[in-house]
């Protein structure tokens, strides 16, 4: 299978061990259990000030910043959101000068993220760039940011620098908490986290062939659901995103818990459901609508830790490494780059550049 992979995307998805490495480095205050971020241009009293975050992007950014928000909200407990920045200009949105905004963008030209920023500066806002592209458009609008270090991202479905907007966001959410009550055990509980991800990444790499195969017959269907609840949510959506975008299949994200008010009317065998399953507090609740898809006879590709127990459920398991329960989510997207990948690999697809699609939409 590795020796398939000619495009940059399949490049890219496997560079991600070094790249959220890059992300990391020089970044973590280990005697302080908290984040180094000296391109925020914001103080402790500043930072400390903060009562909101507001999280804006594009596609897969605003899915992965509504990763960035749960992360923000635990770790910080600050309430936190993402909205796609492409809606938020439009609704003469509120601009409050205790809220934090956070522009994610790879190409850091992306018109709609770039013509938020430049809405909420206008009313006296505060925005920080998490961007990729050194000295893009959105950097140089932004008030200070955190720059990515994914290096030259290709491919138009974004993997790598989406990886490193997850890594963004956590070094974010620590120094946030840091100033708060996240304590100095807890802080350096998830630099230990932080810094396994290189190697629990390449590890679910490895899981390439198995990925391969279960692709191959996800890409035979005309549509499939993704699920996932809390945490595991916004995964879902960025699976579902990237399987639709070089797939040109019909994928949709729902809640797990939404199952029974409306999607399960349409699961039978047609219909196949990637499932992101962490162990967590909602196990046993999301293991019960897996029974529920099977029990219709459902296909099942369950992304999911070791530990859990699917019992005789007729699925295909895809177990990624444990890290700390709020890293969770950049572990479980990993396998499903490589689900869409093999998917439009196996259609004889352009994978690198879908039809209809551009890596950076510049223009309104
Ligand atoms: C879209 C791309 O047009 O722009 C997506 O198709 C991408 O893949 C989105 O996620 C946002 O791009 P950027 O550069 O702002 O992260």
């Amino acid at each position: 299978v590795h020796a398939a992979g000619g495009s940059f995307m399949h490049r890219e998805i496997h560079e991600q061990p070094q790249s959220t490495e890059r992300a990391l480095r020089g970044r973590l205050d280990e005697r302080f259990g908290t984040a180094h971020l000296g391109g925020l241009n914001m103080d402790p009293r500043e930072t400390r000030a903060i009562r909101r975050v507001k999280i804006l992007g594009c596609g897969s950014a605003y899915y992965v910043g509504q990763m960035g928000a749960s992360l923000v909200e635990e770790l910080a407990r600050i309430p936190a959101d993402a909205e796609a920045a492409s809606e938020f200009r439009y609704r003469n949105p509120i601009i409050e000068p205790d809220t934090l905004y956070v522009a994610v963008s790879q190409s850091g030209e992306t018109i709609d993220t770039l013509l938020a920023v430049q809405e909420i500066r206008r009313k006296g806002g505060r925005v920080i760039g998490l961007v990729n592209v050194v000295g893009s458009a959105i950097a140089r609008e932004c008030d200070g940011g955190i720059y990515l270090h994914a290096g030259p991202e290709v491919a138009v479905a974004s993997t790598k620098a989406l990886t490193n907007m997850f890594v963004g966001f956590a070094l974010l959410a620590l120094q946030l908490g840091r100033v708060r009550d996240l304590s100095i055990a807890d802080g350096k509980r998830l630099i230990a986290g932080l810094n396994r991800l290189p190697g629990q990444i390449a590890e679910i790499l490895e899981q390439e062939e198995e990925l391969a195969a279960a692709a191959a017959r996800l890409a035979e269907a005309d549509s499939l659901f993704f699920i996932g609840r809390v945490r595991g949510f916004p995964v879902a959506r960025e699976g579902a995103q990237k399987f639709k975008e070089i797939s040109y299949r019909h994928a949709e994200a729902y809640q797990t818990s939404e199952l029974k008010h409306g999607p399960l009317a349409l699961i039978d065998e047609a219909l196949p459901t990637v499932a992101v399953v962490p162990s967590d507090e909602l196990t046993d609740r999301n293991v019960g609508a897996l029974h529920e898809i099977a029990a219709r006879r459902g296909p099942l590709v369950v992304v999911t830790h070791e530990d859990v127990d699917l019992g005789e459920l007729d699925a295909v398991r895809i177990a990624v490494p444990r890290n700390e329960r709020e890293l969770d989510p950049i572990l479980l997207t990993v396998p499903l780059q490589l689900l869409a990948y093999h998917a439009a690999l196996h259609l004889g697809l352009d994978i690198d550049k879908p039809r209809n699609l551009a890596k950076s939409v510049t223009v309104e």
